[in-house]
């Protein structure tokens, strides 16, 4: 017979102080294992340009990884239908008829128990286990316990672990300006975080992809707006499939080519004026300035404000070694968007996008690069740097 935890919550974000009463819980409570059972979004939340059930399903497992004793359990994410914690501890009951089962919430749950659905059912299939939320009165919880042991037949205790002030919403609200916050995540977290755009202030709705819509018609050629189309929605359907902010990769892709339609002269002008370095590659063929220049209209013509987004616009010619997930996106997306029928291998190219991201860029910088060797005058020194970035991060992994 084993000894089983199960901790639901959203876990948005997992952090420290959930993995600290998780390893209470194996201590105190002699458990075998416990497995961190992630709640689903319910249906009215509206998460389209939010924190996925996926992305919070990522950031568990990246917390957990190397963790002894420590699990994931994702079937409330995937399950059809309402899903409720009675189903849930039903089905821990069938699966492990010989099995203790212990259901591990914060006490802010706990006081709320009594209004969930079929508590008696959760209560009836396992000891449940109170973890304290800082700033918690002990005499409280012990009467919220008390309250249950009354009211439900079943075991109610407490794990004495002792939580900091901490709470995923003053992450999620802190994340990008508290270096004291950050340090409440894992390193692994910290970088998903990062790297997906998490939390960040800036979200984005479909009228903002409208606005922007209007501005390109205006603003571009005929066949740029019909590409810069075609970028924006290919940037939706890779963020999908790679868990980032599908809204914000698509007004990336609507404003990646802003400044294409502009003259060489007014580029360098708008560098010049702005302290926007240029290169000598750069001077010669001032079209490579369109990236620069378009990172610069985002915020300055456009209001569009996300560092991140910037940052894919400024380097979605070149490449530039370590990009982040929505470079590699925009980067891609230009490369393979449902106009684009001239370069090799377009094919195997389009379908590596939705497999193998980082394979893909990989191929795309090849091609360039042999493209590019044909026309030695024009290679942009980032593009090959990129190119050897890449090759070697392949070659290694
Ligand atoms: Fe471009
Ligand atoms: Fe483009």
């Amino acid at each position: 017979m084993a000894r089983i935890g199960v901790y639901g919550g959203t876990f948005n974000p997992i952090h420290n102080t959930h993995i600290g009463i998780a390893q209470a819980a194996l201590t105190q409570y002699k458990l075998d294992k416990v497995y961190f059972l992630v709640a689903g979004t319910p249906p009215h939340k509206n998460t389209a340009d939010g924190i996925s059930d996926i992305n919070r399903l990522d950031m568990v497992r990246i917390a957990i990884k190397n963790i002894p004793l420590l699990d994931i359990d994702d079937r409330e994410i995937y399950r059809a239908g309402k899903s409720y914690s009675y189903i849930t501890f039903s089905e821990y009951h069938n699966e492990r008829p010989d099995d203790e089962i212990f259901f591990i919430m914060g006490s802010d749950s706990l006081i709320n128990f009594k209004n969930w659905v079929k508590p008696e059912v959760i209560s009836e299939y396992a000891t449940v286990l109170v973890a304290p939320r800082a700033g918690d009165k002990m005499e409280s919880i012990e009467h919220a316990i008390h309250e249950c042991k009354n009211m439900f037949d079943g075991d109610f205790m407490l794990i004495n672990y002792e939580a900091n002030a901490l709470a995923s919403s003053e992450i999620r609200d802190s994340f990008y300006s508290s270096d004291i916050i950050k340090a409440d995540v894992c390193d692994g977290v910290r970088d998903y975080i990062k790297n997906h755009n998490l939390y960040s202030k800036y979200t984005y709705s479909i009228s903002d992809v409208a606005r922007l819509d209007e501005a390109m018609k205006k603003e571009l050629k005929p066949s740029r707006y019909t590409h810069t189309i075609g970028v924006a929605n290919m940037a939706y359907s890779l963020a999908i499939r790679w868990n980032y902010p599908a809204v914000t990769a698509q007004v990336a892709g609507m404003l990646h080519d802003c400044a294409k339609c502009i003259s060489d002269e007014k580029r360098i002008n708008v560098c010049e004026k702005n302290n926007i370095p240029i290169t000598d590659i750069e001077y010669k063929f001032p079209h490579l300035l369109h990236g620069k220049v378009g990172a610069h209209y985002c915020k300055s013509k456009y209001e569009v404000f996300d560092e991140q987004i910037a940052h894919a616009i400024a380097v979605h010619t070149t490449g530039c070694p370590n990009m982040n997930l929505l470079d590699k996106i925009i980067f891609v997306a230009d490369y393979i968007e449902p106009g684009r029928d001239k370069q090799p291998r377009l094919d195997v190219i389009r379908a590596m996008a939705f497999t193998d991201l980082d394979m893909c860029v990989y191929l795309i910088l090849e091609d360039s690069v042999n493209y590019l060797n044909s026309n030695p005058d024009m290679v942009d020194p980032t593009t090959i740097d990129t190119f050897e970035y890449y090759k070697s991060y392949i070659e290694k992994r």
